[in-house]
């Protein structure tokens, strides 16, 4: 009885130890057949319902049985053992090790902290608002014409009849001057949508930065002041740059801001259009209509405001001529800021 458990105890194991490939399965094999409770013990303790006479003889089959099942497993523990350390050995400590990639702010992100720096130490706060925006602060208040061609279904995306997602950061002017008595000076940046068709020039997505300075007396010449000592900051002192008279509807006079082509330096080319300059911002003096719509007394006080988008401004200062590798997330454009 005893001898034929220890004939079927022994097939098994021999079957299992063969099939062995690591240091876990062995150990199952451990637990299964020599722990407190496996087959092995469990066999000594059959010991006990033998005769006196039989017991002698069975207690040494059963030890050499055992000895014998142990030695099977030191065996191919050590061989386990064995392979263990000759990929160790394996190891080239002169290869050269594993690079792993340091991440970096985006280069959108470096961009902006680098204009809220530079107004930050002009006296501007920042401030933001919400990209899902009422129609009537992002157009109405703004003194955009009912007809405005701005207002159609081609540039804005329309959540609702009153809600748009902001088409441009400008109604963070209005939020903050509705909250705010003068003096007001702030910047305020964000994202922005129009519903455009995608190309290397434009995205249905990308980001602005308003600029708002209103007081008693502030002036066309502060207005251009600030942006020039900005440009140069931003660009370097050698900087050439002019303002151009243009028409935005919440600013009046409103101008727009060239710097020297990038490219051909001035001399004119495909990507400035034979012009030598480029443009870089919207700006203009507070129109008074905007001043009504918000509360302020228009005949006290004066103010200036200006947009630029922040996409372009760091596609003219890194000579980037595709608008859609700031949103592509191609590791080889990012890895390069
Ligand atoms: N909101 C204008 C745009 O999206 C940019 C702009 C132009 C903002 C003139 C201004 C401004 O504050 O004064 O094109």
């Amino acid at each position: 009885m005893l001898q034929e458990k220890i004939k079927l105890i022994n097939k098994d194991f021999s079957f299992e130890i063969k099939s062995i490939k690591d240091a876990k399965q062995l150990d199952d094999l451990r637990v299964k057949y020599f722990s407190k409770n496996g087959l092995v013990p469990s066999l000594f303790a059959l010991l006990k319902e033998a005769t006196s006479k039989e017991k002698p003889l069975l207690g040494k089959i059963l030890n050499e049985f055992r000895t014998d099942l142990q030695n099977q497993f030191d065996n191919v523990n050590s061989q386990l053992n064995d392979i263990k350390n000759t990929n160790l050995n394996k190891l080239d400590l002169t290869l050269p090790g594993v690079i792993s990639n340091i991440g970096s702010k985006h280069i959108l992100t470096q961009t902006l902290d680098e204009i809220k720096f530079i107004f930050k130490g002009m006296g501007f706060s920042v401030h933001e608002g919400p990209e899902l925006e009422s129609d009537y602060n992002n157009f109405e208040a703004l003194n955009f014409a009912q007809d405005h061609p701005a207002r159609d279904m081609q540039d804005t995306f329309f959540v609702s009849d009153d809600f748009v997602l902001r088409t441009h950061t400008s109604p963070v002017q209005i939020r903050l001057m509705k909250k705010q008595k003068p003096p007001v000076r702030a910047i305020m940046p964000g994202r922005v949508y129009r519903n455009e068709a995608v190309s290397s020039r434009s995205y249905c997505m990308f980001h602005q930065v308003e600029g708002l300075y209103v007081d008693t007396d502030v002036t066309f010449a502060e207005l251009k002041g600030t942006l020039a000592s900005f440009a140069k900051q931003f660009y370097g002192d050698d900087l050439k740059f002019r303002f151009r008279p243009s028409f935005f509807p919440f600013t009046e006079p409103s101008a727009e801001m060239d710097i020297t082509c990038f490219i051909c330096k001035g001399d004119g080319c495909k990507i400035c259009k034979q012009s030598g300059w480029l443009e870089i911002l919207g700006c203009g003096m507070v129109d008074p209509n905007v001043f009504d719509n918000v509360g302020y007394d228009n005949e006290k006080y004066t103010g200036y405001a200006f947009g630029m988008g922040i996409e372009r401004i760091a596609m003219l200062k890194f000579g980037i001529t595709d608008i859609r590798v700031f949103f592509e997330n191609d590791y080889r454009f990012l890895k390069q800021f």
